[in-house]
């Protein structure tokens, strides 16, 4: 049966890369799958290092943005790994099936490891293989990401026929589903994506960002000499990026965009961009406030949703401990 599942690290406020590559698409496909499963990838996060009390608190915000995104209790699974202990088990069984070389080369481990003081966790390394048990471990069919997840899920279907060839036809090989907007850019730098842990503050637009906090970033977003606006993400990424994230928040075409934007400079266009963007995020950024100062009602969303998981998951595993010969 059709089953969608995806996740997101609680390690700070989801930004705008994370919402349109991602977020957005997830709140439609619960309207299209029946079975639908977002997971708060806490046992992620510790892969680098993490403070007790503020991964505590980012969990929580992370359930607030998602639920004001349009994440819907009674239409997903919203629910914490680490309350499903089931991703860990499963994690170490395809671990066993997972050949070193074959995840020595993906990018979580190539970046992080490098730019880490030590010289990277065994967990950090062994990242992918947990994220494919996150998948698998629902048997899951859709995986909405972003264009930075790709390795990862060519490994979970990788992993998935793996084990199919060595202990009988078992998991589906679960399809990728990336939207349009499948990578935005730093606004400081656009040939780097935008992400939760870029230094430079002005690089990422986070969902709580305030009107001003995004009219500030955008005016100061780097584009190119040219001051016409135009779609060409290879020759002009800057200004690109832009058009990107016009296009994604408006739910028009690149080429749609460009066109209403014709006789604009870039100075103006960026003020047009970030008014789109404000407009998007303003009531999201309420819903957030909003369900934030309730952590009761958040922790009861978590705890049903862990619940419903464990239905999903327990009789998988089960299976899988039979086919390997734990049972
Ligand atoms: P994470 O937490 O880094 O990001 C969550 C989602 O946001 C997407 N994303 C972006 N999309 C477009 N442009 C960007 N600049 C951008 N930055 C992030 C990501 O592609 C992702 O879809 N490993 C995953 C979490 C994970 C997962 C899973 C995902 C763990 N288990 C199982 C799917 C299925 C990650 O670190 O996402």
């Amino acid at each position: 049966a059709p089953r969608v599942f995806s996740g997101i690290q609680p390690t700070g406020i989801p930004h705008l890369g994370n919402y349109l590559g991602a977020l957005q698409s997830w709140v439609k496909l619960q309207d299209e799958f029946s079975s639908v499963l977002y997971s708060i990838v806490d046992l992620h996060s510790i892969t680098v290092p993490q403070d007790p009390r503020s991964l505590r608190e980012s969990i929580l915000d992370m359930t607030a943005c998602l639920l004001a995104c349009g994440i819907d209790p009674e239409k997903s699974v919203l629910f914490q790994q680490s309350q499903v202990p089931e991703h860990a088990e499963l994690g170490w069984v395809l671990g066993c099936l997972t050949s070193m070389p074959r995840i020595r080369h993906l990018p979580q481990w190539k970046i992080k490891s490098q730019t880490q003081k030590s010289e990277g966790s065994v967990g950090l390394f062994t990242y992918p293989v947990l994220q494919t048990a996150d998948i698998l471990l629902y048997k899951s069919t859709h995986v909405p990401v972003g264009d930075d997840q790709l390795q990862h899920l060519e490994l979970t279907q990788d992993t998935a026929r793996i084990f199919n060839h060595r202990y009988g036809q078992f998991f589906p090989i679960p399809k990728t589903l990336t939207t349009t907007s499948k990578k935005i850019h730093s606004l400081r730098d656009p040939s780097a994506k935008m992400s939760k842990s870029d230094p430079q503050k002005l690089a990422t637009v986070r969902l709580t960002d305030s009107p001003d906090e995004i009219s500030l970033k955008f005016r100061k977003a780097v584009t190119d000499f040219t001051s016409e606006v135009t779609y060409d993400p290879e020759g002009r990424p800057g200004v690109s990026n832009l058009v990107a994230i016009h296009s994604a928040v408006t739910g028009l075409t690149p080429e749609d965009v460009v066109e209403q934007s014709r006789g604009l400079e870039t100075a103006q266009y960026k003020l047009v961009v970030a008014e789109a963007v404000i407009e998007k995020l303003t009531p999201i950024r309420g819903e957030i406030q909003r369900l934030r100062a309730d952590e009761g009602f958040l922790r009861v969303v978590l705890n049903q949703g862990a619940v419903r998981a464990r239905e999903v998951a327990a009789p998988v595993y089960d299976a899988v401990c039979r086919l390997v010969g734990f049972r």
